[in-house]
């Protein structure tokens, strides 16, 4: 697929991420509600494996008005964003703000010119956009705003990346709705440009899992997996019907051609 790449991986091992300084938002309570606090971190969780960190690390944490965690600067979050900076370049649509850690990334370890970036947030626009503009040495536009409703409107700007990470968790169930923002994302590239996919493969990659579990259940019994499925991931579920469906009836005794097939779904998979 021209202009996206459904196998690269944002959650390749680096720790280059390290040597790069990031500016991030000052701790304190905002306007209705919303607070950031300051976390000194010795251990961390980092693609479900525990870690004890070298040195302890500077963390933020980003609670909502009714004291929920809503966003944290974790190492995981670190690398995934070094590792998406590393591949943008030039005019870059951002959708949405989040702590503002993959501009930073892109413009340092990229070749990010310009950012654009949709946020629908007053509160996190005024709580990361200033100190993100003060650590830019690029220009930055923040707007308010909903990605899927810019990238569906009359705007006639064409972007050389397009960084999409407005999910919150990284479920497989997602990747319809994704697929359908990627294929939005798409027609607004320049020549050469590229779409970027916060946690694509990870969610690919359980997907996959999913499927494996699926096709090793005998013929006659996944129907019957499936529902016993569907009360927790209605979604998830609903993605897998057209697998059972293609393998009816077949016993899959190399899983791997049949997980080809299964990828190539799930890539192609769009929410109508
Ligand atoms: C996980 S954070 C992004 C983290 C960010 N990449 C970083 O570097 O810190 C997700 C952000 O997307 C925003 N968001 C959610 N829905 C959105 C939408 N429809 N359009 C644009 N932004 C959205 C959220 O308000 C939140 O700020």
């Amino acid at each position: 697929m021209t202009g996206f790449d459904p196998d690269f991986d944002d959650t390749v091992w680096t720790d280059a991420w390290l040597h790069v300084p990031i500016a991030q938002a000052p701790p304190g309570r905002h306007p209705g509600g919303y607070r950031v606090e300051r976390r000194t971190l010795h251990q961390a969780k980092v693609f479900d494996r525990a870690y004890r960190l070298a040195r302890p690390f500077d963390c933020r944490l980003l609670f909502d008005p009714a004291g929920r965690l809503w966003m944290s600067s974790t190492p995981q979050e670190h690398i995934m964003m070094y590792n998406n900076g590393r591949c943008s370049q030039g005019h870059v649509l951002v959708g949405g703000l989040g702590l503002g850690l993959y501009p930073q990334y892109a413009e340092a370890v990229g070749g990010a010119t310009r950012f654009t970036v949709i946020e629908p947030s007053e509160a996190v626009r005024a709580i990361v956009a200033p100190t993100l503009s003060a650590a830019l040495a690029v220009p930055l536009a923040v707007q308010a705003g909903d990605i899927e409703t810019a990238l569906s409107g009359p705007d006639p700007a064409r972007y050389d990346t397009i960084f999409l990470d407005t999910w919150d968790t990284l479920d497989a169930a997602h990747l319809p709705y994704i697929n359908h923002l990627r294929d939005l994302a798409l027609r607004r590239l320049a020549p050469g440009g590229r779409v970027l996919l916060w946690g694509y493969r990870w969610m690919v990659r359980l997907f996959e899992e999913a499927c494996r579990q699926l096709l090793a259940t005998p013929p006659a019994q996944r129907r019957p997996w499936l529902r016993a499925h569907a009360k927790t991931s209605p979604q998830g579920v609903a993605l897998l019907m057209p697998v059972a469906a293609h393998f009816e009836g077949q016993a899959v005794e190399d899983p791997e051609p049949a997980l080809d097939w299964c990828r190539r779904y799930v890539v192609q998979a769009v929410i109508r």
